[in-house]
């Protein structure tokens, strides 16, 4: 039995294998319609969420499949002080997989020693989000048509956004991947992914704190919310939210085929402005969210159209 916990479970074949798979769905959608009819999906959302929680349901029902879960925390036992570990065991009775998002890093690995059906780490704490990062590379992949020879500028909290640390770990197995990293000096990327991850791999990438100057070297531009939730000063928290807002003046520094990424929620990051300039992929981004979340489905249940 497989799960997802790190965007690094798959191996590039599997991985592309996958999104090959996501795009087959995307053009042919009924040819997979009712591949998971009898089976279920319990999405366990300890924290909120409209896109990843939405995404699975709307992906296993597109599938032929039923869902089931819970929205927060408090509205499940977790409330009485219910682990994780009894959590998913009980699951298993009642589903056939798992997506699981909880504020504790590492939640969802423990789930997955516990559990008799796939887990999908849905998102824990400020650490990873594998399934974002699934639905990133096939938005570059379908838009630019390609996952190599990229310069990627991450810009806002690369401290806290646990997408920008999945998708760096993806992208360094692809050639000619280059990252500027753009943020304030208290929200940069943690040293364990610049050691472990940027160094040990000879990754390029620069540090900065300007996004205008960087703008023109850019094929993609993935922009981030400042994650208040990871913040235990609320001073702090306002003083650095706004630190880069987006404009269509600032668009104009661009390349014309750069794109604009954002895992979304958006606060303040990107003005409403940008939603109409041809490079914003953001929207897209959540369609892609799906058809990467139904291949995912079928991958882990290892289930194929006959
Ligand atoms: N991108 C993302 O994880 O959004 P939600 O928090 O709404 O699920």
């Amino acid at each position: 039995m497989r799960h997802l916990i790190s965007p690094l479970d798959f191996s590039v074949e599997e991985l592309n294998n996958l999104l090959d798979l996501a795009s087959d769905i995307e053009h042919n959608p009924e040819k997979y319609s009712q591949i998971c009819k009898g089976k279920k999906l319990a999405t366990l959302f300890y924290e909120p969420s409209t896109r990843t929680r939405l995404s699975f349901e709307a992906a296993m029902l597109n599938l032929g499949g039923s869902v089931l879960g819970f929205s927060s925390a408090d509205s499940s036992s977790a409330a009485k002080g219910e682990s994780v570990a009894d959590t998913i065991r009980i699951v298993s009775c009642y589903a056939d997989i798992a997506a699981i998002r909880h504020p504790k890093e590492g939640a969802p690995l423990v789930a997955a020693t516990k559990s008799g059906i796939p887990v999908i780490n849905a998102g824990d704490g400020g650490h990873q989000h594998p399934t974002q990062t699934l639905t990133d590379l096939m938005t570059i992949r379908s838009l630019k048509g390609r996952l190599d020879n990229l310069t990627i500028g991450l810009c806002g909290d690369l401290k806290f956004g646990r997408t920008v640390h999945s998708l760096i770990k993806a992208l360094v197995r692809y050639t000619g991947i280059k990252f500027v990293l753009i943020s304030p000096k208290e929200l940069t990327v943690p040293d364990y992914i610049k050691q472990d991850v940027l160094d040990e791999n000879n990754i390029e990438y620069k540090e900065v704190r300007q996004l205008d100057d960087v703008m023109p070297e850019l094929d993609i531009l993935y922009m981030t919310r400042v994650q208040k939730e990871r913040f235990f000063n609320e001073e702090e928290y306002i003083r650095l939210k706004d630190s880069y807002i987006l404009t269509q003046d600032k668009m104009k520094l661009a390349r014309e085929d750069m794109l604009v990424l954002h895992p979304l929620p958006r606060v303040n990051e990107i003005s409403v402005e940008v939603d109409d300039d041809p490079r914003a992929a953001y929207f897209k981004q959540v369609q892609y969210g799906v058809y990467v979340r139904m291949a995912l489905i079928l991958t882990l249940l290892e289930l194929e159209v006959k």
